[in-house]
Order: structure tokens, then C-alpha cells, then sequence
């Protein structure tokens, strides 16, 4: 029984506010808050129509204003925030849920819009040289309010979409049931959908392409090991895909894993793309579309990024035409009861399933379900702790059942192939 704001509206948004109507045994009534109302409109209206017993409401919010989040709130009275808008407002929001005394989910690590600002340049710099990895996001800015929520008595739940969320939760899984030490963890994320265009990114373009252009690293021994943008590739055959080439990327929870997986020696973090999505974003980044630093065009300032990202196909169009699946998972190495022992724990999502489900492709539905189950379990106090939590430090057992009741049916192979 349970009040929850909603903010944000996007792809991810509308999968895990259709999966919280789905759980309306927990989510009672929910206000939908995001900079353009009428999509929560629409979707306020196609979940009425399909007669959701939750009470719906909506909102007009700016999320990157923190006394804007607070009147929303304020008006509302919910007891709980998920943020499913962008990871630039993950620390306005966290403000305004200190303020108002009620706990939060997200789904992304915070990131912040203009990289070119002089203080958080600062932070940053000074973060690369102690740290050794130059992602623009980074974990310091919300687990700084680790103390502020625990003495507030409320729960901010870190990163509960699949990579990371899922995929932190298989690893805590893996260590309550599978090891007694984890050494190595190899994370896979293959999309083997296809949408029929030329370039087009799954989720939102802006973040997408920052990310995935951006060095990647991995953890070994102890620090971070960092590569050129696509230096390493391999090959590996996917359950229910197939073989496909991936690339080691920085990921946000390779960060939290190091610091919550004792006695973990490498943590990696691989990623599919075809050939003529990685010739299309080089083209675009030696061309400086891909910059997040304004420039003056005919007496306008525009972004890069920005009118990239109003060029290409919104992701959120893309569930029609995308067919085929995605396999994510981890390959985890270690020891159990003095012997080696390797296993494999991965969901395969099909982009057509979820579109007939709930309009959606698959990219969003992976996101939306495990952000629904995060926000549940503080929702019905399974997982309501005072605190900042990332969500391998949290009991998997509970989310691991919804995962399979909410569409994200999940295998554990006790003999997979390794990655070299
Ligand atoms: N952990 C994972 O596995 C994973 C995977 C994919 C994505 N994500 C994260 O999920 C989040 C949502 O992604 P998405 O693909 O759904 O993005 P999206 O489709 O671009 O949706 C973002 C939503 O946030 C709204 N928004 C943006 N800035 C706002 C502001 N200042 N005030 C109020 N609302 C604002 C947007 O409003 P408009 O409609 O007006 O644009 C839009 O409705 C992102 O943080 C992304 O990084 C996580």
C-alpha cells in the first residue's frame, strides 16, 4: 500500500510505471512528474483505459531545480521517489527527498550535464588522478550522502535498472548461494536486436553516446586498469543469440562491486555492437557531434549531442521494428568449499515479446522491470534501510523471485564457456 512519485517519462518510465500497475498489490497510487506532461498524460490515459486499479495522477516537474522537486512532493505526499529521468538530476532529487523525509530509487549513477563546469571539473580531475578512471560519472557524489540519509532514516536504493541492478543482484546472489569468494566477474551485455536502421541508440542518444565512447577500464588487483574506446574486443556465443564481437567498456557498477565483493581480484564489463554502429559514432565523434560543450550556430547556442539526439530515431520508437533478442549476465570465477567453480547467471529478453506486452522494445523493459522491483521492495520494507545502498549489498533472494514473476526469467549455467 503505497504512495509513489514517478519522475521522468521516457522509455524506461513508461516500462516500470506499466510494471508497477502490474504490482498494484504494492503500489496503490502514483503520480507521474516529468518536463513534458502530456506523455504522462497519454500514459496516465492508456493504463485507465485498460482499467489499472492504481490511482494515477501527473505532474509537471523541472527535476534539475531542487525547490521545484519539493513542491511536487509536497503536494503529493508520497513514500517513495523512483527517478527514471536522467542521471544529471539524480542529486537535485536526492535533495529534494532529504528535504521531504521520503526514500529514493534510481537507475543511473550521477552524471553531470555541462562537464565543462569549473568546480565539478575539479572534483573530477582530482578524481582521475587519485581513482585512475576518466568516466564523467562516478559514485562519490550520492554515496557523499550516505550519513544525511542514514540519520534521516531513509533508503536510497543506487542503480536498480539491469547493468547495473540486475546484474549487482546476480552477483549477490552467486555469493549467498554459489561461492564462498568471488575472483573474477565478467559482465555481457549483448543486444542482438535489430531495428532496421541505419544508426539509432536504444536508450537515451546523449547518455548512450557518452558512454560508449568514452575509455574504457577495468578493475584488477586492486585498481583500475583503463584502455582506449574499443581497444578490446572478443567474441562470445550467447545462449539464444549467438556469436557476437563485444567491447570492454567502463560500467558504473564495476565501481560498487569492487568496493562490495570482498576478495574480488577483476571485474570486467563487456558490451555487443555491430560494425556499422561503431563506424557511424566515429564518423559522428571525428566530426564533433558527440561534444557536450556548447557552440554558437547563427546566433543560437546549441549542443552537439543535443541536436544529435533530436535527429535520430527516439529510442522510444523503436519497439515496433526491433526484432530479435538480448542476453545479459555475469560469468562469475571463484572458490566454493575449497574447489573451482565457474557459473554463468543470465536472462534472455526477446524485443517483440516486450513490445506486445507493453509497447516497448527490450532496452527499456530490461531497465523498467528491475526499477519497478527496486522501488517495490522499500515500497513494502523488504529492503527499507537508513541509508545509500548499491543493490548488491542488499538481500538478492526477494529480487530474484520478482525478476522471474515480472518478465526477466533468469538461468543459472554451471558450465558456460569463458571470456579470455
Ligand atoms: N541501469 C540500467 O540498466 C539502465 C539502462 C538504460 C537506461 N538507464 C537510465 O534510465 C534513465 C531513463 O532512461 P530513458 O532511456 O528512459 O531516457 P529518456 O527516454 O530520455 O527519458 C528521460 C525522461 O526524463 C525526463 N527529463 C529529462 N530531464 C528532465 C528534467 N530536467 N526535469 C523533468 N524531467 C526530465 C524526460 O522528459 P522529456 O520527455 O521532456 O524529454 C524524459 O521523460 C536514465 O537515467 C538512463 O541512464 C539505466
Amino acid at each position: 500500500m503505497s504512495k509513489m512519485l514517478v519522475i521522468g517519462c521516457g522509455g524506461v518510465a513508461s516500462v516500470a510505471i506499466q510494471k508497477c500497475c502490474q504490482n498494484h498489490e504494492t503500489f496503490t497510487e502514483l503520480c507521474i512528474a516529468s518536463r513534458t506532461v502530456s506523455k504522462c498524460d497519454a500514459l496516465k490515459a492508456k493504463l485507465e483505459g485498460q482499467g489499472t486499479p492504481v490511482k494515477i495522477t501527473t505532474a509537471t516537474v523541472n527535476a534539475d531545480d531542487v525547490e521545484d522537486i519539493k513542491r511536487v512532493i509536497t503536494a503529493f505526499q508520497p513514500d517513495l521517489v523512483l527517478n527514471v529521468a536522467l542521471p544529471y538530476q539524480d542529486l537535485t532529487i536526492m535533495d529534494a527527498c532529504l528535504a521531504c523525509g521520503v526514500d529514493y530509487v534510481d537507475t543511473a549513477n550521477y552524471e553531470p550535464e555541462n562537464t565543462d563546469d569549473p568546480a565539478w571539473r575539479a572534483a573530477y580531475e582530482k578524481r582521475c588522478k587519485e581513482e585512475g578512471f576518466t568516466a564523467y560519472f562516478d559514485y562519490s557524489w550520492q554515496w557523499a550522502y550516505a550519513k544525511r540519509f542514514e540519520e534521516a532514516g531513509l533508503t536510497a536504493i543506487l542503480g536498480s535498472g539491469f547493468d547495473p541492478g540486475v546484474t549487482s543482484v546476480f552477483t549477490a546472489y552467486a555469493l549467498k548461494h554459489y561461492f564462498d569468494e568471488i575472483h573474477t566477474i565478467d559482465i555481457l551485455d549483448c543486444n542482438g536486436g535489430d531495428h532496421g536502421y541505419p544508426f539509432a541508440t536504444n536508450f537515451n542518444p546523449e547518455i548512450n553516446l557518452r558512454e560508449v565512447s568514452a575509455n574504457g577500464s577495468y578493475w584488477e588487483n586492486g585498481h583500475w586498469v583503463e584502455t582506449k574506446p574499443m581497444e578490446i574486443k572478443r567474441e562470445y556465443d550467447f545462449p539464444q543469440v549467438g556469436k557476437k564481437d563485444m567491447y570492454l567498456l567502463h560500467h558504473e557498477e564495476i565501481e560498487s562491486l569492487a568496493k562490495n565483493v570482498p576478495g574480488v581480484r577483476r571485474i570486467r564489463f563487456f558490451m555487443t555492437f555491430g560494425q556499422s554502429y561503431l563506424t557511424h559514432m566515429k564518423c559522428l565523434e571525428n566530426v564533433g557531434m558527440l561534444s557536450t560543450s556548447p557552440i554558437n550556430f547563427e546566433g543560437h547556442e546549441i549542443v552537439p549531442i543535443q541536436f544529435l539526439k533530436a535527429l535520430l530515431p527516439d529510442p522510444a520508437s523503436l519497439g515496433p521494428r526491433t526484432v530479435g533478442k538480448t542476453n545479459i549476465g555475469c560469468i562469475f570465477q571463484g572458490v566454493k568449499d575449497g574447489k573451482e567453480r565457474t557459473i554463468y547467471i543470465y536472462n534472455v529478453c526477446d524485443h517483440q515479446a516486450c513490445y506486445r506486452e507493453l509497447g516497448s522494445q527490450a532496452i527499456s523493459y530490461t531497465t523498467g522491470v528491475p526499477a519497478m522491483i527496486g522501488a517495490a521492495l522499500v515500497a513494502n520494507g523488504t529492503w527499507r534501510k537508513p541509508g545509500v545502498f548499491n543493490l548488491e549489498q542488499m538481500d538478492p533472494d526477494p529480487f530474484m523471485e520478482m525478476l522471474n514473476r515480472y518478465g526477466l526469467p533468469w538461468v543459472v549455467d554451471e558450465a558456460p564457456a569463458t571470456v579470455e
